[in-house]
């Protein structure tokens, strides 16, 4: 479907019809269903093989629509929807009676979103109700970023795609709760720690935000605890200059289907075929590109990749992120 009014209104009676229809959002796209039909949200874990203890994400269009899917507002959580609403920003809260156990997967609370894609919200408009939309992507790949991988992944298993373009961020949206003592990032995005603590004063920054969860431990976010955004190719990062980078895999003597993982411009130093994820100096195009680059990997056939590694300051806390999942947690110094 494309990104007009028809099939906007198309897409929001398949919604309303307890179908699931891909949508863009200005993170990745997601696969939409109606937040309040139990059947409908069911169908999309099946759709994305997607284990039944992660919960949703439910989207509005409206801010007022919140106050029906939360027990109770607290003024922390106001002042941060009036910073960062509409945006790549989900904050959790303790959830209304109306939230499913599918939705929020048997916790007792539940994360919303207010994104700020106009079509988006046109999307929810024309459903009339909150959309439950994880990314879009089969468990276990990377986040689709543009309707021809969303297609790639959901071919035969949804009603419909709804092609808005690429999304601007690339990466998903910050995930903050708000239901412990104090404000914890579980998920970093384009809405940075330095941000959140602008408004929220403190913020505690998850352990698995930056790290792997040991064996044993309850992950606050069930998402963190799985193996994500992986591309069949093996990836290693590793962290040095450019220079080190280039002496490092040198010493590996690895070379047929061997590729790097670089920043644009560094091809030419690089003696591997290499596939790019944005300037080194911004974090903003490594986001965009991240996930595509990902998926590129995996077309031209690679079988093991060194990755250059991202700096950890504002967005790029979320690149790092992902990168270190779709490593499987694998770094080396240079
Ligand atoms: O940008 C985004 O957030 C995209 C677009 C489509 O809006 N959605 C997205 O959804 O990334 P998903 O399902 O792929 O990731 C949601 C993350 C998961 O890690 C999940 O475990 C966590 O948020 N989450 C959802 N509800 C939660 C809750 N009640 N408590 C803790 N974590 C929660
Ligand atoms: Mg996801």
């Amino acid at each position: 479907m494309q990104n007009n009014k028809e099939d906007i209104a198309r897409a929001g009676k398949i919604l309303r019809g307890g179908g699931l229809v891909a949508i863009p959002t200005e993170t990745v796209y997601g696969l939409a269903a109606n937040a309040l039909d139990g059947l409908a949200v069911a169908k999309i874990f099946k759709a994305k093989g997607r284990p039944q203890d992660n919960p949703l994400i439910v989207h509005i269009s409206h801010i007022d629509q919140w106050d029906a899917l939360v027990s109770d507002i607290p003024e922390r959580a106001r002042a941060l929807a009036q910073a960062y609403w509409p945006g790549p920003l989900t904050i959790i809260l303790p959830k209304s009676g109306i939230i499913h156990d599918e939705v929020s997967a048997g916790l007792d609370t539940v994360a919303v979103r207010f994104p700020s894609m106009r079509t988006t919200r046109k999307i929810i408009d024309a459903a009339g109700v909150p959309l439950a939309a994880p990314s879009a992507n089969l468990s276990g790949s990377p986040s689709p970023t543009c309707a021809r991988h969303t297609m790639d992944d959901m071919r035969g298993r949804i009603d419909a795609v709804l092609d808005g373009g690429e999304c601007n961020f690339g990466v998903e949206s910050t995930v903050v709760t708000l239901a412990t003592p104090v404000p914890r990032l579980l998920r970093p995005g384009a809405v940075t720690p330095e941000e959140l603590r602008e408004v929220l004063g403190e913020l505690e920054i998850d352990d698995a935000v930056m790290g792997q969860l040991k064996e044993g431990v309850k992950a606050a976010s069930p998402g963190m605890k799985y193996k994500h955004y992986s591309p069949k190719a093996e990836i290693t990062i590793v962290k040095g200059t450019l220079d080190q980078f280039v002496r490092y895999i040198s010493g590996t003597g690895e070379r047929e289907n061997t590729f790097a993982l670089c920043f644009d411009g560094e091809e030419e130093k690089i003696p591997l075929r290499c596939v790019t994820y944005g300037r080194q100096d911004d974090p903003l195009t490594q986001s965009h590109r991240l996930f595509t680059a990902l998926r590129e990997l995996d077309e031209q056939g690679a079988v093991k990749v060194f990755a250059r590694c991202p700096s950890t300051d504002g967005v790029g806390m979320a690149v790092y992120n992902r990168l270190l999942r779709a490593a499987g947690f694998s770094v080396t110094d240079a």
